[in-house]
């Protein structure tokens, strides 16, 4: 299977495939966009026929549609299940942008001189969801598709999945598979092809603390009325001690402790401290006393504000006192905590620190488990001889900060394990202003899966 030259051969209508999806603004977070979304799912669809699905449905939910397509060879061949998502986080602040966020161009930088696609999801995760569906393409065309791919490519991951939960569930027998392949992740950089063994779970929750029933002159009531932002930023400071470990009791409790031998084997992944802050623009790095900056953003719980707001923030100055002041405050979680329980720890402790000159709220939104894939398992060895095949090196295993919180409910569900094969850099700003992904990186992707098929179908049997 010469995977490389059906990528080169092809590569320039790939490219142009992609950026049609780009050019669709599919942001699940904004009801603006309902019809955008759809339109997504509908291309989805589309591409999946063309690459050789021989069944595909959209799938109406609640919210945005879950798009099905499946290409089934032999009940007695081991299934894949891809899972990846159309839809983008919203493209805001616009002015950062250096080109509109929907309409993709290609840059060459010093880091991408095969250039890189620039857009708002082009590679969180179109762009990676996508080189699944060449894959599948180029399996087919040459004549190389060795088991039975589904494909399960939904619309609001950015959002928690919250439809996602139910539609697994009961759709569990069309959806049965003996893996789950994933890209929807980064590697450590071109030169160090990586597998990403753990995501965080999240515990996500709004804020609100009221104090006076009305904005109050802040001269003639100033000094003897609870200011509700300064209380509320008193409370979230006080969430984090001088080690910079959160102060709500009990978080660390089910915390999993990593043995020496496992720190040791995770300090061996390159990594250069200069320039991590060189790259986003700090004077030193932060975190948790006694541990390292791979180990505070991977194996070590969080807690930040997302966002916070209240009083006057326009033109000029108000003298005011605020009835009432907000934050969005997230928890990354690790192994064994539950995000259900933190949600009630937060909640219990937050309301237990508020001053009787306010109230406090706290609004649960969405949450989901950490997950951790073995390296000992059948398919974590399929991923890595794929990534030998096509590297020449073995790949490094990778504990990501980020999270997908549906990857714990497959496990749960199916009873398989997840493979995260993916292929962003930490450079390419998802999320960001100026998202983008290596033209380089998308084709090695579509260049690697094939040999996950075929070395997942070999080990299965
Ligand atoms: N693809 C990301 C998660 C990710 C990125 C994991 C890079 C590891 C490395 C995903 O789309 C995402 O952004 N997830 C959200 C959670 C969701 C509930 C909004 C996250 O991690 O903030
Ligand atoms: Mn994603
Ligand atoms: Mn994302």
């Amino acid at each position: 299977m010469n995977t490389k030259l059906y990528v080169e051969n092809n590569k320039d209508r790939f490219i142009n495939e992609l950026i049609d999806l780009l050019k669709i603004p599919s942001i699940s977070a904004d009801s603006k966009y309902k019809k955008e979304m759809q339109d997504a799912a509908e291309m989805v669809e589309q591409q999946l026929k063309s690459a050789g699905c021989e069944k595909t449905q959209i799938f109406p939910t609640k919210g945005h549609a879950i798009v099905y397509g499946e290409r089934i060879i032999d009940e007695n061949l081991p299934t894949v299940l891809v899972y990846g998502h159309y839809d983008v986080q919203p493209p805001d602040p616009l002015d950062l942008w250096d080109s509109p966020p929907f309409e993709p161009v290609i840059k060459n930088t010093e880091l991408h001189p095969e250039g890189a696609i620039y857009a708002r999801g082009s590679c969180d995760d179109k762009g990676q969801m996508f080189m699944h569906v060449k894959a599948l393409e180029l399996m087919v065309n040459e004549n190389a598709l060795p088991c039975n791919v589904k494909f399960m490519i939904e619309g609001e991951e950015e959002v928690g999945s919250g439809n996602l939960a139910p539609f697994i569930n009961d759709y569990k027998d069309m959806l049965a598979n003996d893996v789950i392949l994933i890209s929807d992740t980064g590697m450590i950089s071109k030169e160090h092809p990586s597998i990403t063994t753990g995501l965080r779970g999240l515990s996500y929750v709004e804020v609100e603390v009221t104090g006076p029933n009305r904005d109050l002159h802040s001269g003639l009531y100033g000094g003897a009325v609870a200011n509700p932002i300064n209380i509320l930023t008193k409370m979230i400071a006080s969430l984090q001690d001088d080690n910079n470990r959160i102060t709500i009791p009990g978080f660390y409790d089910k915390v999993e402790e990593l043995t020496a031998e496992e720190r040791a084997k995770m300090a061996e992944a390159p990594f250069d401290l200069e320039h991590y802050k060189d790259s986003i623009g700090i004077g030193n790095v932060h975190g948790e006393t006694g541990f390292t900056t791979n180990e505070r953003n991977s194996i070590r719980p969080t807690l930040d504000v997302n966002g916070i707001w209240g009083g006057y923030t326009g033109e000029g100055a108000k003298t005011v006192i605020a009835s009432k002041a907000y934050a969005k405050i997230s928890m990354r979680l690790v192994p064994h905590q539950d995000w259900n329980e933190i949600t009630e720890l937060f909640k219990t402790h937050f309301e237990s620190i508020a001053p009787d000159s306010v109230s406090v709220k706290v609004t649960p939104h969405h949450g989901g488990q950490g997950y951790v894939t073995p390296i000992d398992g059948i398919e974590y060895q399929a991923a890595d001889k794929a990534i030998q095949d096509v590297f020449g090196k073995s790949a490094i295993p990778l504990r990501s900060g980020g999270s997908i919180p549906i990857v714990a409910l497959f496990e749960e569900t199916f009873d398989s394990k997840t493979i995260l094969l993916g292929f962003g850099l930490d450079s390419d700003a998802i999320h960001s202003p100026n998202e983008h992904f290596g033209v380089w990186n998308f084709l090695k992707g579509i260049e690697t899966i094939p040999h996950f098929y075929k070395h997942f179908t070999q080990l299965k049997s």
